[in-house]
Order: structure tokens, then sequence, then C-alpha cells
């Protein structure tokens, strides 16, 4: 289920009905308020700024640009309001969207379209929906550096110890930079939902009703950047508010940090810069394995907008 709003995947089931991604019960849908939850797409900016937070195209309406068979291909420019925000630069995002029964692959480009170059970030900021954050583990990262953006001297990079997985028992908001290509996270609640539960979502907008049956499942998430023709570097942020930050939080349940967690391929630890005409591109593609038969099947998905 995706919104024009934002260009945000706010759902991807498997072909058994079983939700890979979180939302909060607390999200707002009004067409102004950033999604809390599913795949919001931070650009021009990851922090703060002059921008707003996460950067405007998770606040813009995008449009269809394209969609066939199991491709769905969304599209925004520059316009009055964007370039009053961003120093007059032209530009046009692509979003492409390619489902297949155990796997989703969100492709993200970036074209300048003006004279001069411009800096910018961005991220997919994929929320995955888990059994129990305390259990669940992150593998990839073992003996990578990362920034603690909790930490008192954020220059200070830290590093992750060998041979150990990433796992969660306090707030965590890491930036892992020069990242690796494919990460594993472990620890998926792939519920399944009936017909009734999917009625009520339709309704309420709601898609966090997902704890009953729910099965652990595994996805592991295959990262590439293309900066102008070339391979490039990028990072991987993992997010997850835990107690505190999370009652602080409007758009998010009190309890909801027990079954979540962020892991968002990006460039945000440096800016990417794109002269006139050149393009940048960030693919990731989710697989998912486990959760009792979201593998196989006809490889064929549908996109609801
Ligand atoms: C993560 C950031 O990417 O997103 C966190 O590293 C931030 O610092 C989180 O809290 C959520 O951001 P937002 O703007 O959606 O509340």
């Amino acid at each position: 289920m995706v919104y024009l709003f934002g260009a945000h995947i706010a759902q991807w089931s498997l072909k058994n009905a079983q939700e890979v991604l979180f939302m909060s019960k607390a999200a707002v849908f009004d067409n102004s308020t950033p999604i809390r939850g599913g795949i919001p797409l931070v650009f021009p900016q990851f922090g703060g700024g002059t921008l707003p937070s996460h950067g405007f195209a998770r606040r813009s309406v995008w449009t269809v640009h394209s969609m066939q068979e199991n491709t769905l291909v969304l599209s925004f420019s520059d316009n009055k309001s964007t370039r009053d925000l961003w120093e007059g630069n032209k530009f046009t995002l692509l979003y492409s969207i390619t489902l297949e029964s155990n796997a989703i692959t969100t492709s993200f480009q970036v074209e300048n379209q003006g004279e001069t170059p411009f800096d910018f970030q961005a991220l997919l900021h994929t929320y995955f929906h888990l059994s129990d954050i305390t259990t669940t583990k992150l593998y990839g990262l073992e003996g990578q550096s990362f920034t603690d953006k909790l930490s008192e001297d954020i220059t200070v990079p830290c590093v992750q110890p060998n041979e150990q997985p990433l796992v969660f028992d306090k707030e965590t908001d890491y930036i892992f930079f020069k990242a690796p290509s494919q990460v594993t996270l472990v620890g998926l609640a792939l519920s399944q939902k009936n017909d009734k539960e999917m009625e009520k979502n339709e309704k309420e907008k709601d898609a966090s009703c997902f704890a009953s049956n729910a099965q652990d499942g595994t996805v592991t998430i295959d990262i590439q950047v293309n900066n102008n023709g070339s391979i490039d570097t990028h990072d991987i942020v993992v997010w997850n508010p835990w107690s505190e930050k999370s009652i602080r939080m409007g758009d998010f349940g009190d309890d909801e940090f027990h079954t979540m967690c962020c892991v968002e391929p990006g460039c945000v630890s440096k800016w990417e810069t794109l002269t006139p005409a050149s393009k940048w591109t960030i693919t990731q593609t989710l697989v998912v394995v486990g959760g009792g038969g979201g593998g196989g099947g006809d490889g064929v998905g549908e996109t609801k907008l």
C-alpha cells in the first residue's frame, strides 16, 4: 500500500498476507504529517537546519510516473515551494517499487535538472515489524565503524565488535558509514492477517494490528548506490527510540518500541554533490525468509495506491 503523500510505502504484505513493515497505531494520515512507519523517504536533508526535519520529500505529494506489471514508479520535481525552501535547486526524483512474492525493491533516484551543482542527503527510512526488540539481531555490521548520535562526543567513532551482531537494549541511533552492501535482520514478526483484520485496517487506516499468530522471520537487505554511473559508498542508520523517547513522540505508541526497529540505507554522514544532468540512485532489496511460507509463489505482486 503506497501513499502518494511522501511516496510512502505504508504496508508490504507477503503472498500469504503476512505484514513485514511496522506501522504505528498512532500514525497520522492527514496528508501533511509524515507517516510514522512503513518506508518514509528522507530527502534532501537528514538532520535539522533550514529545511523541515528529514527534508520535504516525505511531506510532498508525488505523482504516478508509470505502473507496469509488478513495478510502480512515482515522481516528484521541484516546484515554487521546494525552490523557495532549498536554494532554487531544480531536480526530478523517481521512486520505483518492484514487488515479488517474498521481496520488494525500492529504488530512489535524484537527477539534477538545474544549471548549478547541489548537495543533498537521502535515506530509505525502513521500519521493520519485530516479534521482540530484545531478541532481535542485526548481522553484517560486525567490525564496522559508526557514529553514535546519542553519545556526548559524536566526533569519536565507535566500532561494533567483531563477531557480534548488533542487538538492542537501549535507545539506539547509530550511523554506520561506508557500510556493507548486505545486512540481515533476524526477528521479524510475520503475523498473519485475517480478512476481518484487513477490512478493519482499510477502514481505520491502521496497519499495526498484526500481533496475532506472530511467526519469526528474517529479512536480508541488499543495498547499492550508483553515483552517475559508478558504485558509491553508503551509510546505514539503525534506530530504535526505546521507552523515554517513545513517550515523547506524539505519533508513536508508548510501548511500540518493543516491536520495531529501523534499518535505513542512505547517504547522511556526508553530502552528495550532484552536477547538472547527473543522477544518483540508491536501491534496496528486502528478501524475506521464514514466517511459515513467505517465500516461493508466482512472483507477481499487486500495488495498491
Ligand atoms: C532516524 C534518526 O533516522 O529517524 C533519529 O536517526 C530520528 O534521530 C528518527 O529520531 C525519527 O525521525 P522523525 O523525524 O521521523 O521523528
